[in-house]
C-alpha cells in the first residue's frame, strides 16, 4: 500500500506538469482527490490495513494528498500567470498612458447647485413646475392685469392655444401653493424662463432663474432682508454689501430689488442689481384660495416673501464672464477655464 501510494504522488505529480489548462487541472484534481479519485480510493481501503501498520500508512496518505494539493496550487497560479501574459502580448506596458481630458460642471449648473444647497441648509425645499405655462398661473393668479406689458405678444412666446413659455419661475409660487397640504411654504424653483429679447450680450431669449417663496403665520421683511443677505453673502463673500432699493413688481407689496457691492479688482466699486423681491401681495393669496376653495391661505391670516434672481447672471458676476452667449455656445476653450 505504501508503493501503491508512492506511484500515485509520482503520477500525479508527473501529470501535473504536462497539464495545459484550467479545466485539465480540475479534471486531475477530480482524478486524484475528488469523491471517486484514486486517492480516496486508497483511503477507503485503511480498514483493512493492519493495526501495526495504519500509524504508517495513514502518514503516507495525508502526505501524498499535501503534495498533490500543493502541486495543483501552484499549478492553477502559473497557469492564470501564463494567460494574463497571454493577454498583454504585444501590448506595449512602459508607454505613457492617453490623457483622458477631465470634464467639469458647466458654471451655471455650479451656481445652480451652490445657491440650492445654500437655501437648501436654510429650510427650502426645491420645487418645480412646467415651463408651458397656462395665463392665470403666469400672470392671472400674480396679480397681473391683462394690459402689463408683460404679457405683450411682442415680449412673450404664447402658443397656438394660449398657453404660453413662462416669463419668469414665479409662476411655480402658484403652482406650490395651489397643491400643498400645510403652512409653512418655503420653496426654491430654480429653472427655464423665456422671453422674446433681442439677443445680445446680456440677453438671450431663454434663461435661467431662481424663484423663492416663503409663506407662513408672521412672515416678516425682517425675515426677507435676513435671508437674502445672508444668502448673497454664501454666494460672493462675507464681505458683500447689499441692498434693498424700492421696487414694483404686480405680485409683491412691498418690492425690491436687491444690489450688491461688487468690487472687481483694478475697478471702481460699484452697485448692480442682482434680484428682484417682496412680501406675497394679499391679492396672490386671494387668488389662490379661490383656486383651492379653502382658508390655507387667508390673505388675513397669511404673510409671505418672494424672490427671483438670474442664475445666468449670477454666473458672469461670480466669473467675469462679459457675454451671456458663452453660456450657451458650448465652447471648450470657454468651459475649460471652469
Ligand atoms: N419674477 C420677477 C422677475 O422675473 C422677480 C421676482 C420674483 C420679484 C419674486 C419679486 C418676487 O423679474
Amino acid at each position: 500500500m505504501l508503493s501503491e501510494l508512492d506511484t500515485i504522488q509520482l503520477e500525479g505529480l508527473t501529470l501535473l506538469a504536462s497539464v495545459g489548462d484550467e479545466t485539465a487541472l480540475e479534471a486531475l484534481r477530480v482524478n486524484f482527490l475528488g469523491k471517486k479519485g484514486r486517492l480516496t480510493a486508497v483511503a477507503s481501503q485503511m480498514r483493512d490495513v493492519p493495526p501495526d501498520q495504519k500509524a504508517a500508512v495513514g502518514a503516507k496518505l495525508n502526505e501524498v494528498r499535501t503534495a498533490l494539493t500543493a502541486g495543483i496550487e501552484e499549478r492553477l497560479l502559473s497557469l492564470q500567470a501564463e494567460k494574463d501574459a497571454a493577454s498583454v502580448q504585444g501590448i506595449d506596458i512602459t508607454l505613457p498612458g492617453r490623457p483622458s481630458p477631465g470634464a467639469t460642471l458647466h458654471p451655471l449648473s455650479r451656481i445652480r447647485d451652490r445657491a440650492i444647497q445654500t437655501l437648501r441648509r436654510m429650510g427650502f425645499a426645491v420645487a418645480d413646475g412646467p415651463e408651458i405655462e397656462t395665463e392665470w398661473h403666469c400672470f392671472d393668479a400674480l396679480n397681473t392685469p391683462a394690459d402689463h406689458p408683460a404679457r405683450n405678444e411682442k415680449d412673450t412666446f404664447y402658443l397656438p392655444d394660449g398657453r404660453l413659455l413662462r416669463t419668469h419661475t414665479s409662476s411655480v409660487q402658484i403652482r406650490t401653493m395651489e397643491v400643498v397640504k400645510a403652512l409653512p411654504v418655503r420653496i426654491i424653483a430654480p429653472g427655464a424662463a423665456y422671453r422674446r429679447d433681442e439677443i445680445d450680450a446680456t440677453h438671450l431669449s431663454v434663461f435661467n432663474q431662481l424663484e423663492g417663496l416663503y409663506v407662513d403665520k408672521n412672515v416678516s421683511l425682517a425675515d426677507l432682508k435676513g435671508t437674502l443677505e445672508v444668502f448673497f453673502q454664501e454666494i460672493f463673500g462675507p464681505q458683500t454689501q447689499v441692498r434693498f432699493r424700492p421696487h414694483f413688481f404686480p405680485f409683491t407689496e412691498p418690492s425690491f430689488e436687491i444690489d450688491i457691492k461688487l468690487e472687481v479688482k483694478g475697478q471702481e466699486a460699484r452697485w448692480i442689481e442682482i434680484a428682484g423681491c417682496g412680501m406675497v401681495d394679499p391679492a396672490v393669496f386671494q387668488a389662490v384660495s379661490q383656486m383651492r376653495g379653502d382658508n390655507l391661505f387667508n390673505p388675513e391670516e397669511v404673510t409671505g416673501f418672494a424672490f427671483g434672481m438670474g442664475l445666468d447672471r449670477l454666473a458672469m458676476i461670480l466669473h467675469g464672464i462679459t457675454d451671456i452667449r458663452h453660456l450657451i455656445e458650448n465652447d471648450v476653450r470657454f468651459l475649460s477655464q471652469f
